[in-house]
């Protein structure tokens, strides 16, 4: 078995098991506001959208998890096929394992059980310049996805002894890549920050999940790993600040420590178009199969719909525009980083753009 798959059976199995989540990602520092007359009928609420050309029945994606191995056949299977019944988009893990060997393309095709929702590719920045335009186009199409994310991991890599640690090439495979398909550009864990996101948006990236800091943290799964040379877990962009700091300048997945209907109401009132998840669903999964997803997801959109409902938004556009109010942390950081965050206390149009 190569490095590549014999890393992909590991982190999956670490993840499952042990306390790989770290930090915090400030949701508790983000209140919508109460509308204790919402003048909607909870049943009307239509938690529908669109991103990437897609229709979601909710805004929320099972960010990338796996891909590689022939557990994560089963595993992608179960994902895509909770993510169709449900309307949640669904991401794969890193596409390299079938980039060196084509047989392994099979562990990420989920389109026979998804024929109809949005499904996202995935590959490395750092492996990017690695590969031409043409193989990752193919990588793409091989599985039907309908935008390429390309995750940043400089955290990540800098923490392994062997990691990649040649990001010079970075942001022109990006650019390049975007000049031909939807790119999300994709961090896992350490989050975006406002310059990243407007260098982003100059190399013509579709979107960015910003993958902020306090939730599941790749430094401390390498800790664990015992690859790591001593850089602490300790860093990153929490994701309530990261969607805050990108929203205005692409649309943005709020990825990173989202645990509940009410993280995902609360990453829409920041202003992300959709929320992302990863290790809780992975959880699910181990726990309970296909079914335990399933069960999962139903509470979170069902909850989802309720803080919509009492926030007295009819749809996820008027959600966007709820009031809310941010405290303690996070509102130091808005001000040290001249955030407007008193823009979200009171607005009165549902569209409102800064
Ligand atoms: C087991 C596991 C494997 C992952 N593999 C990938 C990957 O291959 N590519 C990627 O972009 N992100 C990967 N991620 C990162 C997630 O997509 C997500 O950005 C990150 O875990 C933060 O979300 P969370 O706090 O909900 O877990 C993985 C996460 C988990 C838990």
């Amino acid at each position: 078995m190569s490095q590549t798959k014999k890393r992909k059976l590991e982190h999956l199995d670490i993840c499952a098991e042990q306390d790989v989540e770290y930090g915090d990602a400030w949701f508790k520092h983000v209140r919508l506001v109460h509308d204790a007359l919402p003048q909607k009928d909870l049943n009307q609420v239509n938690t529908g959208t669109r991103f990437l050309g897609k229709k979601l029945k909710a805004p929320i994606i099972i960010a990338a998890i796996t891909g590689g191995v022939k557990e994560s056949k089963v595993i992608n299977t179960a994902l895509a096929s909770v993510a169709e019944e449900l309307g949640i988009g669904f991401g794969v893990g890193s596409q390299r394992a079938m980039l060196e060997d084509p047989g392994a393309t099979e562990t990420y095709n989920v389109r026979d059980v998804a024929p109809n929702t949005l499904i996202l590719g995935n590959i490395g920045a750092v492996n990017l310049p690695q590969y031409s335009t043409q193989k990752v186009k193919k990588a793409m199409k091989d599985i039907g996805a309908d935008a390429m994310c390309v995750h940043i991991n400089p955290a990540q890599e800098a923490a392994q002894p062997e990691g990649d640690y040649d990001f010079t090439q970075c942001i022109q495979s990006i650019a390049k890549l975007a000049s031909e398909v939807p790119v999300v550009a994709k961090e896992v864990g350490n989050g975006v920050s406002r310059e990243n996101a407007l260098e982003l948006r100059r190399a013509g990236v579709a979107a960015i999940d910003v993958g902020g800091f306090g939730g599941t943290s790749w430094v401390l799964v390498d800790k664990i790993r015992k690859n790591n040379h001593g850089i602490s877990h300790d860093w990153g962009i929490p994701t309530a600040a990261s969607v805050m700091e990108c929203r205005a300048v692409l649309p943005t997945i709020a990825t990173g420590g989202v645990r509940s209907g009410l993280d995902v109401a609360k990453a829409i009132g920041l202003g992300a178009e959709c929320a992302g998840m990863a290790l809780p669903v992975l959880r699910a999964y181990k726990k309970g199969g296909r079914e335990g997803v399933k069960k999962f997801f139903q509470k979170v959109i069902d909850d989802f719909r309720v803080y919509m409902f009492l926030t007295g938004s009819g749809n996820v556009a008027e959600l966007r525009g709820a009031n809310l109010v941010v405290s303690g942390e996070l509102k130091e950081w808005c001000e040290a980083r001249d955030v407007n965050y008193k823009w979200y206390a009171e607005r009165d149009l549902p569209h409102t753009i800064i």
